[in-house]
């Protein structure tokens, strides 16, 4: 394992917890992302989501991980041109191959300092390895009460999913 140094995270997190496969990625939203009301396009903030929860996924399993179902995705808030995004991803529960990531997006106004909870996304990844074929990864460890529920509400999900 790379020392703290090398990858600028909090040192240590417990080997396979839910913190060691977080990230946080910031983007800033430009003309070229929004609609003709300068407000941020859904299919590009998917894109981000997509990206952010695969990484997560990618991080937990040290797997190429490829998305194989997006749950259903609210939008509540516009997100306008010139505001920050910011994602916060992570693994919620691994099945075998496949584990489900969850992602939680806020809107930052760098002027006033506020920021708003927009959306909040589930994504099934699978774990592929060098020849493409779906590989075991090991379960994630729920160390918070959040973690906690996230992990036991992600199997409810996962059977809903499946049928
Ligand atoms: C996802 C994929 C690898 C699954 O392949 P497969 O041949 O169905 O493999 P398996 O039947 O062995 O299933 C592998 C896992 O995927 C899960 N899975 C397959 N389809 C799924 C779906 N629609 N939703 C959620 N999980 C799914 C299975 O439940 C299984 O999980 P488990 O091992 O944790 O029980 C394959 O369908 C694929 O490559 N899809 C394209 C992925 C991609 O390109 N994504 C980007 C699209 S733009």
């Amino acid at each position: 394992m790379s020392s703290p140094e090398a990858t600028g995270r909090d040192p240590l997190p417990t080997r396979h917890s839910v913190r060691a496969s977080q990230v946080e990625m910031t983007e800033l939203v430009l003309p070229n992302d929004t609609n003709q009301l300068g407000n941020l396009l859904g299919g590009k903030l998917m894109h981000w989501m997509d990206i952010a929860m695969a990484i997560a996924a990618a991080r937990h399993s040290g797997l190429v991980c490829v998305t194989a179902s997006v749950d259903h995705i609210d939008f509540h808030h516009p997100v306008k041109q010139g505001q920050v995004v910011v994602l916060q991803a992570s693994v919620n529960r691994v099945f075998r191959t496949s584990m489900e990531a969850g992602v939680k997006v806020f809107a930052e106004d760098i002027r006033s300092g506020t920021r708003v909870h927009t959306n909040s996304a589930y994504m099934t990844f699978v774990g592929l390895n060098e020849e493409g074929v779906p590989t075991a990864s090991p379960q994630v460890i729920p160390e918070t009460e959040e973690e906690q529920r996230r992990f036991e509400q992600a199997l409810a999900r996962r059977q809903k999913r499946m049928g």
